[in-house]
């Protein structure tokens, strides 16, 4: 596929995967499931039961960055969500213990080292905070969403509450980087260092990502539905 493709429903699934291979983890927290030879994103998306425009949105939006993104009203807001519930599943239970575990057998931490207590507890610290962040979406952000969905509006809360203070968090994944790059311990396995390096590199990027659809394309989808709702009312 030429760079300036748009991905389009009559594409073959298998094509805008070969094409993009970052699309695998779209197609996932979508649960979207492999094995659905030539079939195209539509066929795919109808089969499994997924909003294929909602896809589609995702993936031309990962693919192109939030510059070129142009709200898009047929966005289905429940999709949205559960694809960032299940990014954030993917992230707090499956991605950062892995690598957590890479870290301790590259740290090798038998040799009581202390850089590699400190890059440790850096990264337990920082896990900390992207739990937090993610629970508080999960919690409070996407209930107030469900209840908007069924016509209820809060007194309290209102999804610029949330946008406003919604922060980056992979910034501080790019100082461990920094620390691991600067400060590794002669000690340790530089194979299997590079190795976690590599995936901080990738969690880094998924996080950035992540949170662009949040602000980009999740944030004004609310605010849609916000009018909406008050219209209604
Ligand atoms: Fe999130
Ligand atoms: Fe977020």
């Amino acid at each position: 596929m030429e760079k300036e493709h748009r991905y389009m429903a009559t594409d073959r699934m298998s094509d805008l995967i070969t094409d993009n291979f970052s699309l695998l983890m779209v197609m996932s927290r979508f649960g979207l499931k492999l094995g659905f030879g030539d079939q195209t994103v539509k066929g795919v998306c109808e089969e499994q039961g997924v909003d294929t425009h909602t896809f589609l949105a995702v993936a031309n939006f990962l693919n192109e960055g939030q510059l070129s993104y142009v709200d898009d009203e047929q966005v289905s807001l429940t999709s949205l969500m559960n694809y960032l519930k299940n990014a954030h599943s993917y992230f707090l239970d499956f991605n950062l213990p892995t690598i957590r575990r890479k870290l301790i057998e590259a740290l090798n931490l038998a040799s009581r080292d202390n850089v590699g207590m400190l890059i440790l507890k850096f990264f337990d610290e920082y896990v900390e905070e992207v739990r937090n962040h993610m629970e508080y979406e999960n919690n409070e952000v996407f209930n107030y969403v469900s209840e908007l969905l069924e016509g209820r509006l809060s007194e309290t809360y209102d999804i610029l509450t949330y946008s406003s203070h919604h922060d980056e968090i992979d910034s501080k994944l790019n100082e461990l980087k920094n620390i691991i790059i600067k400060y590794y311990p002669e000690s340790g396995n530089s194979n299997l260092m590079n190795s976690v390096l590599y995936d901080i590199f990738n969690c880094e990027q998924d996080l950035k990502s992540h949170g662009e659809v949040e602000d980009f394309m999740f944030v004004p989808a609310v605010e849609r539905e916000e009018r909406r709702v008050k219209n209604e009312h």
